[in-house]
């Protein structure tokens, strides 16, 4: 069954009542960023979700509306809201799952790596309590720009001790949704059958969506992959200039984040054959980091996917993004490093 239909049909078998809470494992997830516009309907994603059995919701204000906004659904999580920085250890203590949309959004005109400045000294921080207070936990980094702040999520948890690659995840699914929604408009195939692969990383060209491995298969012309393939890259861009100044995707991210976090916790719980698209650690090219499939388990990731056989233009791409995903790459680790 397909992530986002098992999700609505297991939130509504939850509202029936018909689901015994015995055989789920108890999981504690928590969305640092809680109280923005990604945070508030990533929360109310979580909350329908019946893996999760403790939603911590987070952030420096607004979070306990929020906590008691969702809290009254009637779904099986506990919900809990902390606001300021000297909660955070509460909201983190026991936490199987961390989702990280905390930052600022783009303006129009402004790139994901505009957002380095704000974005990556506020993921810093809360990857260190992160270290101090849940080094286990398995964390979806969504703020951006994700291919500078994945790396440095990383250096800051080695330097606490406590890196596990395993376990830590820049979150690209919203891309791998919007290439299928594209794909399955011009393929003219029902858009819950799409799968596309999407590889590199979360901006501009480093997103290189994989049609040539999409299905259900269609004989798409050169200058539809190409047009496709574009639209995918520059999906972000085209909401923030349809809000006009009001921010990014907020509903088809949280949306994402939510399909995201919910294969992770599948994995934890042991479900077979869970395979996303993420940007994780990653030597199925020369970069350290890279997004491709993922087999999510137990322990986080359980495999990293390689790429298969790519089409020319594909093989193009693929050369025309690692200098870009480098770069932003190192720029996380030296950033990381010298602050
Ligand atoms: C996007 O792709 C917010 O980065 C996010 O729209």
């Amino acid at each position: 069954m397909r992530p986002s239909m098992s999700l609505i049909r297991s939130a509504s078998r939850v509202a029936r009542r018909t689901y015994s809470t015995e055989s789920v494992p108890q999981r504690k997830v928590a969305v640092l960023g809680a109280g923005g516009g990604i945070g508030q309907p990533l929360a109310l994603l979580m909350k329908l979700n019946p893996l999760v059995s403790h939603l911590s919701l987070y952030d420096i204000a607004g979070t306990p509306g929020v906590a008691a906004d969702v809290s009254h659904i009637n779904t099986r999580s506990e919900v809990k809201g902390y606001a300021g920085e000297e909660h955070l250890a509460a909201a983190l203590e026991g936490c199987d799952v961390v989702i990280i949309p905390a930052g600022v959004p783009r303006k129009p005109g402004m790139t994901r790596d505009d957002l380095f400045n704000i974005n990556a000294g506020i993921v810093k921080s809360l990857t260190t309590a992160i270290a101090k207070y849940c080094p286990h936990a398995i964390i979806n980094m969504i703020s951006n720009p994700v291919n500078s702040i994945v790396p440095i999520a990383s250096e800051v948890l080695k330097k606490a001790g406590v890196y596990d690659e395993k376990k830590l995840f820049g979150v690209t699914t919203l891309d791998v949704v919007r290439a299928k929604t594209f794909y399955a408009g011009k393929a003219g195939v029902p858009v819950a059958e799409v799968n596309v692969p999407v590889v590199g990383g979360h901006a501009g060209v480093t997103i290189l969506p994989l049609f040539s491995q999409a299905t259900p298969k269609a004989n798409l012309s050169n200058d539809y992959i190409e047009a496709l393939t574009k639209r995918t890259q520059d999906g972000g861009t085209e909401v923030v200039e349809a809000k006009a100044g009001k921010g990014s995707a907020t509903l088809s991210m949280a949306y994402a984040g939510a399909l995201f976090a919910d294969a992770c916790l599948k994995g934890l719980n042991g479900v077979p054959d869970v395979v996303e698209c993420s940007f994780v650690q990653s030597s199925i090219t020369e970069l350290p980091f890279f997004a491709s499939k993922v087999r999510l388990g137990k322990n986080g990731v359980e495999e990293v996917l390689d790429l298969g056989p790519l089409s020319d233009y594909e093989k193009e791409g693929l050369e025309k993004l690692k200098p870009e995903l480098k770069s932003s790459i190192e720029k996380g680790i030296k950033f990381a490093n010298q602050s």
